[in-house]
């Protein structure tokens, strides 16, 4: 777990605090940490990039997370399912934004509301509701957990620097639409946002949601399902109700879900009708392969008649010999057959895939 740490959190860069914040009651155990964090130092051989065993995030390359090893796994609970189905969220968003930065770069149009959308929506929602009832629970996991709370604070510090990043993102594209900056200052910035809410996400998928769930018990999820911070709110793009200011961005979102079924369902008529095709040639050649092995066969069993009776003694050897000539050609016939077959094949599989190719156009 521990490469697992590294490579996630090697991959993107991370998030921060938020500020409405309970969770920043700073967890007790927290007092602890620097007598664990001189002990990562030792342990972590192998330093990262900036040569401190730590990501460009803070998180440590053998994170305590992983560490504790919990044999009371609970189910699912519902809050951690929240939890993951607004990361997916956020990454179907960030995808979008990655998709219209490379627009902007490329010269093409894009929708300026739709970009000014996406980083409206990262600010107003995530860094207000999702970060901080991350937080929560991340300090429950500290109380129980000493180990954990220097990397409790590394989270709880990078959701603040998502939050703020994300503000500066919102004033680049700000200040783009007002002709003030070029599209290559928002690309640049998106980008970077980007990369961040991605490594921050991964490490919490692969290394901190896992630890949760194998620290926190049953009581401890009732608790905190108590808690009034960390009741469900419902997303405004993604929940029930579409809020008027994300209009543009749940269109676009929805209309590329659109198209990604629409090319999902042709591709897969595509297969269908090649492997219609496929059957029919391999019919085909079935059936020209048994036509061309029957007259094979008349043309031996008339020809030994002939022979019979022109000369019967020495017939059976000119039929052997005969025999063995027309076993040839039909071996020749079928060879040609199989040919033929291959190449047909060959075909029909270069025609869907052209086929496919031409509806990413
Ligand atoms: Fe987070
Ligand atoms: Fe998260």
């Amino acid at each position: 777990m521990a490469a697992n740490a590294k490579a996630a959190a090697n991959k993107k860069p991370t998030a921060a605090k938020s500020k409405t914040t309970a969770a920043r009651k700073k967890p007790a155990a927290k007092k602890k940490a620097p007598a664990k964090k001189t002990a990562v130092k030792k342990k972590t051989a192998k330093p990262s990039a900036k040569g401190k065993g730590k990501s460009e995030s803070g998180y440590s390359d053998k994170s305590p997370w992983q560490k504790k090893k919990s044999a009371r796994k609970v189910a699912e609970q519902p809050l951690m399912k929240a939890l993951r189905a607004e990361h997916r969220h956020m990454a179907t968003v960030m995808q979008l934004f990655a998709d219209q930065l490379k627009a902007v770069e490329d010269g093409e149009l894009v929708d300026t509301h739709v970009v000014y959308e996406i980083m409206d929506y990262m600010v107003s929602w995530p860094d207000r509701y999702h970060h901080p009832r991350e937080d929560l629970i991340y300090g429950r996991v500290a109380e129980i957990d000493s180990k954990a709370a220097d990397e409790v604070d590394t989270l709880q510090r990078d959701h603040d620097r998502t939050a703020t990043r994300g503000r500066e993102v919102l004033r680049d594209i700000e200040r783009w639409r007002e002709g003030e900056v070029s599209g290559a200052v928002v690309a640049k910035s998106g980008r970077n946002y980007i990369d961040h809410i991605y490594e921050h996400m991964n490490v919490e998928e692969k290394v901190v949601f896992p630890h949760i769930e194998s620290v926190l018990s049953l009581q401890d999820w009732r608790e905190l399902a108590e808690d009034d911070h960390l009741r469900a709110v419902a997303d405004p793009v993604f929940g029930p109700r579409v809020q008027r200011e994300f209009r543009n961005l749940t269109r676009k979102l929805r209309r590329n879900l659109r198209r990604g079924v629409e090319r999902g369902t042709m591709v897969e008529w595509i297969g269908i009708e090649a492997l219609m095709e496929s059957l029919e040639v391999l019919s085909m050649a079935y059936e020209s392969a048994r036509n061309s092995a029957s007259d094979h066969a008349r043309a031996a069993w008339e020809d030994c008649q002939d022979m019979f009776r022109d000369s019967p003694l020495t017939a059976p050897f000119q039929c052997a010999a005969n025999n063995a000539k027309l076993t040839l050609r039909l071996l020749e016939d079928v060879a040609e057959i199989s040919r033929d077959t291959y190449g047909d094949l060959s075909r029909v599989n270069q025609e869907r895939k052209d086929r496919v190719r031409l509806l990413d156009r």
